[in-house]
């Protein structure tokens, strides 16, 4: 079946929905997704989205371009912080305007609060500048990311956006270097359908799903850096990925830093709040990648509660009214998932992979690039957190996602809406769906599988979290290479036990196994090369961050021979890298 739309986005999340309202009544526009849109993993972001609204204290954008910078561990490129930042003010208000239900300040304000990273500088008793925590995230409870979700699909709908829900997308239809459309399966019915499109765009997500413990969704697969991978595009800085310091014990379900936002501790098993060691200025409000570093290190010394491998999140001293009022769903996912109450007592957390830095790569208005020198892929978009601009470099701030996808979303839609003055349906390549046919009808016509996808995927995930995870060293990251090898290698002799076409969930799950195998190998390759700590890398067998030779973005091309890396220059404007203190 073939269906013909002005522009088809991939991923119902924050940025794709935002490309859509921004772009529905200008043009024909139908979101495609592998879940229903509300359920898309913007949805479980929790604790805020950033802005300098000074609604609380005095604010200021070009503070918030610093700590972006500097939270970025100086990778991200600063042209683009800077557009980002300069823009967040409006589209916060935009989403107000929208309906967007933001806790409010007494005088009825946006509320802000204090999140990792975020800062203002004081003048210290001994006439220094230092910098202590700002009330910088705007929040609508410990929900934000839903409100934002359920406001943009409500606007989606009103303005009469077209869903394919539950659609997989499976590959993109590129020759001549235009992109033409997706080739997806419907999962109610195992039937293959073709988009074709004057443009496409992707917002499909991340990848923490590669990893055993996270606080990503099972969708979380990475499937549109892989599509697009296979499709010939490079993606670009892979090995940067964030791991949250606080998910859930075992379960790695988040729980937003907006607790320690609201004055919560990190306390190890000798109830020491150990940050003082590590940050002492802004103690559990420095950035993630340095309060995760921390947490591991007090685990790994021994300092985990009872010596196992968590610490403990303290709220019992905010108070219940305050929990109450601002953080709801951490209690009631504590007392479900971990059977405590964080009024009365302390939650148990470890670091879970949380967000990927890294991604398909764009210029400053989502368009796609082919190389590292800017080559544009015509008609192919990307925004959000598949996508790499690069605003975060090497380490996010916390409650900079959501504003990145609410930003590149608009921004992209803005630059589709341009394309599509002059831009005309290009021709679609005979047979466009065959790949994706002839994929499906292999594992459909598999003989009973020899190889569980369960246990491939299982061994994947175990070893990434202990040979690609919060500290790396090459003797590990080259034995995850050689088991990659290994699974992909598996992975061929994969076959499906439930043949039927209605909701194949299995089929999906195979699919995504592949997928999430494709990006591994990136990530772990890049990881190898680079030799120095910067941000979410932390290499112990180069202990120091390399300016000289590492101030550069990767980017990994897929070619015959395996994985080709090039590199390219970050983009400084105003701030020199400096030794990052908190
Ligand atoms: O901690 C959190 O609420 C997560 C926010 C984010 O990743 O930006």
């Amino acid at each position: 079946m073939i269906h013909k739309h002005d522009v088809i986005i991939v991923g119902a999340g924050l940025a794709g929905l935002r490309a859509a309202v921004e772009l529905a009544d200008k043009a024909d526009i139908a979101v495609l997704s592998k879940v229903f849109p509300t359920r898309s993993h913007s949805g479980a972001a929790q604790g805020g989205i950033a802005a300098a609204l000074g609604n609380e204290e005095e604010d200021h954008i070009e503070w918030h371009i610093f700590d972006t910078v500097k939270g970025s561990d100086y990778l991200g490129d600063q042209d683009a912080i800077e557009m980002m930042i300069n823009e967040a003010p409006e589209v916060i208000y935009e989403l107000e305007h929208m309906g967007v239900p933001f806790s409010r300040t007494r005088d009825g304000r946006i509320a802000q609060r204090q999140f990792g990273g975020h800062t203002r500088p004081i003048i210290g008793p001994d006439g220094k500048e230092t910098r202590v925590a700002i009330q910088r995230a705007c929040y609508a409870a410990d929900r934000t990311g839903h409100v934002i979700l359920h406001t943009l699909y409500e606007q989606c709908v009103k303005h009469k956006v077209h869903f394919y829900s539950e659609f997989y997308v499976m590959s993109l239809i590129i020759k001549d270097d235009i992109c033409r459309g997706v080739v997806a399966f419907d999962l109610k019915t195992g039937e293959v359908h073709t988009f074709h499109a004057k443009a496409v765009m992707f917002g499909t997500g991340g990848y923490g799903r590669a990893w055993k413990i996270t606080s990503n969704a099972y969708s979380n697969t990475g499937d549109g850096v892989a599509i697009a991978f296979r499709a010939g595009i490079p993606l670009e800085d892979m090995e940067f990925v964030q791991f949250h310091p606080t998910g859930l014990w075992k379960l790695g379900i988040l729980v937003t830093e907006g607790a320690r936002g609201e004055g919560g501790y990190l306390r190890n098993r000798y109830g020491e709040r150990f940050m003082q060691k590590y940050a002492p200025t802004v103690m559990e409000l420095a950035p993630r990648d340095l309060v995760t570093r921390s947490i591991t290190t007090e685990i790994l010394e021994g300092r985990g509660i009872d010596g196992k491998d968590y610490v403990h999140l303290d709220l019992t001293h905010v108070g219940e009214a305050t929990l109450k009022e601002r953080l709801p769903e951490i209690i009631g996912f504590a007392k479900t998932y971990v059977g405590v109450d964080p009024v009365k007592a302390p939650i148990p957390i470890q670091p879970t992979a949380h967000y990927s830095m890294g991604g398909i790569p764009t210029s400053l208005y989502g368009e796609v690039l082919l190389d590292e020198k800017g080559k544009i892929l015509t008609g192919f978009y990307a925004a959000g957190e598949c996508a790499c601009v690069s605003v975060h470099g090497a380490n996010r701030l916390g409650t900079n996602s959501l504003l990145d996808a609410v930003v590149h979303g608009r921004r992209t839609g803005k630059q589709i809406a341009k394309f599509l003055q002059t831009a005309e349906f290009s021709d679609l390549p005979v047979n466009a769906d065959e790949d994706v046919k002839k994929r499906i009808d292999e594992l459909f016509n598999s003989t009973d599988s020899k190889e569980s996808y369960h246990k491939i995927k299982d061994t994947l995930r175990e070893n990434m979290m202990v040979k690609a995870g919060v500290f790396r060293n090459e003797k590990d990251l080259k034995e995850m290479k050689d088991i990659i090898l290994d699974l992909r290698h598996r992975y061929k002799n994969v076959g499906l036990r439930d043949k039927s076409k209605n909701f194949n969930t299995e089929l999906m799950e195979v699919l995504e196994l592949g997928n999430l195998l494709e990006f591994s190998d990136v990530i772990v390759e890049g990881a190898i090369a680079r030799q120095e700590c910067r941000g979410a890398h932390w290499r112990t067998d180069f202990p120091k961050r390399d300016d000289q030779n590492w101030m550069k973005h990767t980017f990994a091309f897929r070619t015959e021979k395996g994985i080709e890396l090039r590199y390219k220059p970050v983009t400084v404007t105003k701030y020199q890298p400096q030794e990052r203190k908190y």
